[in-house]
């Protein structure tokens, strides 16, 4: 019985619905995004798993991009276009470091494939942080987390239940947040993955038909051997 409901519960999570990215990047978008940056995501990889080509036209157009060198040689600011990655919140690692006490914020972009276990690893680090147990005590700007490996984190609490207001009305929880973030996040770590997993069950179809042609022609094609049967005759 536990079986079968852990099965379904880890096929739904393979199950990226687009209601949940959409909710993961508002999270990540308004909460994540003022220290994490996220590379190797371009806004028009979102177009179509979570928003319309308007939306992301629109959502792009919000940043300033520094391009160029123009016709004279000098840089210069654009509104941003839907081939541009999302931008990062600081300029460099120092500049990220002096501004979280020395600790850099990773990029997020492939987060839940870099950590072991990574959906869940990440979920329960948000949710994570409570109380240090008596005994223990957390240096200043730090932050007690089981979950993270030491135990002290320099990622302040960062979810809390109200924390943004989705659009299609579910109640931000601090679990209903960090568990459409970890999807977001799993999303643009592996934007291939449904399409890979159906594609595979696809092939194991079709070669699971082959597989049993296969056997009816080998029994066909040995009929007469198997069927065979010798007399020894003896003539006196
Ligand atoms: C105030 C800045 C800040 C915000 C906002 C923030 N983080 Fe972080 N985060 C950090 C810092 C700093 C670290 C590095 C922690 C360390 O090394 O102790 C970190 C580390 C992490 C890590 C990596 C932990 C590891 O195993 O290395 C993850 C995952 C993470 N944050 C996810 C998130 C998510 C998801 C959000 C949005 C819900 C978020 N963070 C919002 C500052 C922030």
């Amino acid at each position: 019985m536990s079986v079968s409901v852990y099965a379904v519960n880890s096929l739904k999570n393979y199950c990226l619905s687009k209601c949940r990215i959409r909710r993961g990047h508002q999270v990540y978008q308004e909460v994540c995004a003022a220290c994490h940056s996220m590379s190797l995501v371009a806004f028009r990889d979102l177009i179509g798993v979570a928003y319309t080509e308007e939306e992301v036209k629109a959502m792009a157009a919000d940043i300033e991009v520094e391009d160029g060198p123009n016709d004279e040689g000098e840089m210069y600011m654009r509104p941003g276009k839907p081939s541009d990655h999302f931008p990062s919140p600081y300029a460099n690692e120092q500049a990220a470091r002096f501004a979280n006490g020395g600790a850099y914020p990773p990029d997020l972009s492939l987060i839940t494939k870099a950590r072991h276990n990574g959906q869940n690893y990440v979920f329960a680090l948000l949710t994570g942080y409570r109380e240090p147990p008596a005994g223990v005590s957390v240096r200043e700007g730090l932050h007690y987390n089981p979950y993270f490996p030491g135990g002290a984190i320099a990622m302040p609490k960062m979810l809390m239940d109200g924390g943004v207001e989705y659009e299609d009305g579910v109640p931000a929880t601090e679990t209903q947040m960090a568990k459409d973030v970890v999807t977001f996040l799993s999303w643009a770590a592996e934007p291939e993955m449904e399409e890979r997993k159906l594609m595979g069950f696809k092939v194991i179809f079709v070669l699971s038909l082959a597989l049993i042609q296969a056997g009816f022609y080998k029994r066909w094609k040995w009929a007469p051997v198997k069927s065979r049967r010798v007399i020894v005759d003896v003539i006196n």
